[in-house]
Formats: C-alpha cells, structure tokens, sequence
C-alpha cells in the first residue's frame, strides 16, 4: 500500500509537469480507474480527450481506444502505457479485407464498430459505438446493404433491430463469446431478484435472457434510473463492477460469471502509467492520411442527421 501510495503521488507530480489528462476504460484495473481524470466507455473517452485543453493524454484502454484518440485529437500527444494493449476483437477484422468484401458486394456501405483498427476504419464509411450501432443502420434506411463488422453478435442485434440487409461479419469478443445462456441462468438462479444488464458483443441466446441491452455507458445510466430495481447480475467483463459499485453504494451487482476478464484491459499497471508519463512512452503513431479518411467515418457517425448518401 506504501509503494501503491508512493506511485500514486509520483503520478500526480508528473501528470501536472505534462499537463497531461488520464483516461481509464472501464474495464481497467480499479486502481487505474481511481487514478484517471475521467472513466468511460470506447467513444465517450476520445471525445472528452478531444474538447479538453491537456496536449498529452494517457489512454489507459486497449490499442483501438487509444487509436480513436490520436484520429480524434490529431495534434496531440496520445500515449498507451503498454504498447500491446490490443483488442482480439479489433483483429477480426483487416482493411485488406474489408476492401475484398467491398467488392464482393458493390454498393454496400460498411459499418465498421468502434473495436477496430484506424485502417479498417479508414475503409469504412461509418463507424458506430454498441450505443448507437443500431440508430446508424437505421440512419442508412432499408435501401442501402450494409456490411456490419468486426462483432457478429452486435450485427446480429442491429438486424433484430431495423430493416434491410446487413451482412455480419465473422468476428466475436472471445470474453463476451464465452459466455453461456447457462451461465446467465445459473446467476439466475443464485440471484432471482436481480436483472440482467448485458453488453450487446454477447452471443443471441444470452441476450435473450437480458433485461437490459447496452454498452458499458448504458448499462451505468441504466441501473440509475429510476425503477431499475437494486441487483444487478452484470453480463459483461468484470472491470466495470468496480464502478457500478463505486458509483451506486446502495446496490449490489454480480457478475454473471467468473470468466468474464479481458486479459488486454488488466495489462496496464500503476507503474505504467508512471513510467508513461516521465519518458512519454508509448506515443500511438497514424499516418496523416489514414487518421483523414478514419476521421470521415467517426465524423458520419457524428453527424447522422446531415449525412448524404448519394455521394458516399
Ligand atoms: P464499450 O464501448 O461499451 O465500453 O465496450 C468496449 C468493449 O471493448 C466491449 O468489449
Ligand atoms: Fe476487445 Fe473483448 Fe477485450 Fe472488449 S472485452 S477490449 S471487445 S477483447
């Protein structure tokens, strides 16, 4: 606890020095979330690293969060703490690829979820959060074939969501994919009193059982409305139990099992994040073109109301 108390004030000292912002996803280690200026979910975080003044910011997330950062905030200083913070879902999906199924059908426009790369979002026309996956293809209309990617499972609850085609991809969250119908009923089963909140990358069946459908932003605001009861059984990855509890003492949340870990999220440490900050490692480097063409997708995504689809 003294060396923790000692990293932490070091942290501090060179964070004022930098006039650097930390940024926690949250799905970090909670004393990575406790330490950061502000936690949030994939987009929520590029966004508040985009309107604040800081010219360094520590991405404390996996590679894409941060990648969506740098797109976001071209002249600042974007660090990843542990350059292999990747994201196994992310790498579902390349833009070599996503050229080939551009092809393969011509006049469709690609969706590409925020869990990808800035090359694959470079290929993409839009880009979409779990929160607003399903307002985005329904922006698109019925006339216009999309092909979703990486994460079939979103793709599929988009499709149950709105009409025309949407062509999933083959991609999936190996933590959120591991999760069971049957687990969930076992929650069920110990915690009868308790909904299900689950993060839309988990597979059909488990979202069946759900009370709730949504991104880890949902699911906070979610359990703080008014009449969303006081037990929670959390089908997404453990990380964000800490804040459920931290932000609502008086409710009780489960995970609905115990493998829902993201190795990625928990690489980061404390020390990381010192050592980042006072020899400003690692810097996430994007060709000005591809940061260009990814920030068109983010910018569609954005700006729904004023698309125009005839030129795309
Ligand atoms: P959120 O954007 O909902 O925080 O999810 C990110 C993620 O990686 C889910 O596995
Ligand atoms: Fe990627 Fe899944 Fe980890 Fe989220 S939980 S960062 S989708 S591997």
């Amino acid at each position: 606890m003294l060396k923790e108390n000692g990293i932490k004030k070091k942290i501090l000292a060179l964070k004022k020095k930098r006039n650097a912002l930390i940024l926690a996803h949250n799905y970090e280690r909670p004393e990575i979330q406790d330490i950061a200026d502000y936690t949030g979910d994939s987009l929520e975080l590029s966004l508040i690293a985009a309107k604040s003044e800081n010219p360094v910011i520590v991405f404390c997330g996996v590679r894409f969060m941060a990648e969506t950062a740098a797109i976001l905030c071209p002249h600042k200083t974007i660090l990843l703490p542990v350059p292999e913070s990747g994201c196994a879902l992310a790498d579902m999906a390349t833009s070599d690829q996503i050229k080939a199924a551009k092809k393969k059908y011509p006049g469709a426009l690609v969706v590409s979820y925020v869990n990808t790369s800035a090359d694959v979002k470079a290929e993409s026309h839009f880009c979409c959060t779990s929160a607003n996956a399903v307002d985005v293809r329904k922006a698109i209309g019925p006339d216009r074939p999309v092909i979703f990617l990486p994460d079939k499972n979103l793709g599929a609850y988009v499709k149950t969501q709105t009409v025309g085609r949407t062509i999933l991809w083959d991609g999936f969250c190996p933590v959120h994919e591991m999760l069971t119908a049957a687990d969930v009923l076992n929650a069920k089963h110990k915690h009868p009193k308790a909904k299900v909140i689950a993060h839309p990358e988990c597979r059909p069946d488990v979202l069946a059982l759900a009370d709730y459908i949504g991104g880890t932003a949902g699911m906070l605001k979610y359990v703080r409305t008014p009449g969303a009861g006081k037990f929670f059984n959390v089908a997404t990855e453990l990380g964000l139990i800490h804040r459920l509890r931290k932000e609502n003492p008086n409710k009780s949340f489960y995970s609905a099992s115990d493998y829902l870990i993201c190795a990625a999220m928990k690489l980061i440490t404390l020390e990381d994040v010192r050592r980042s900050l006072k020899k400003m490692q690692y810097v996430v480097k994007i060709s000005s073109v591809i940061k260009k063409k990814a920030k068109k997708s983010i910018e569609r995504m954005l700006n729904l109301q004023s698309r125009d689809l005839s030129r795309i």
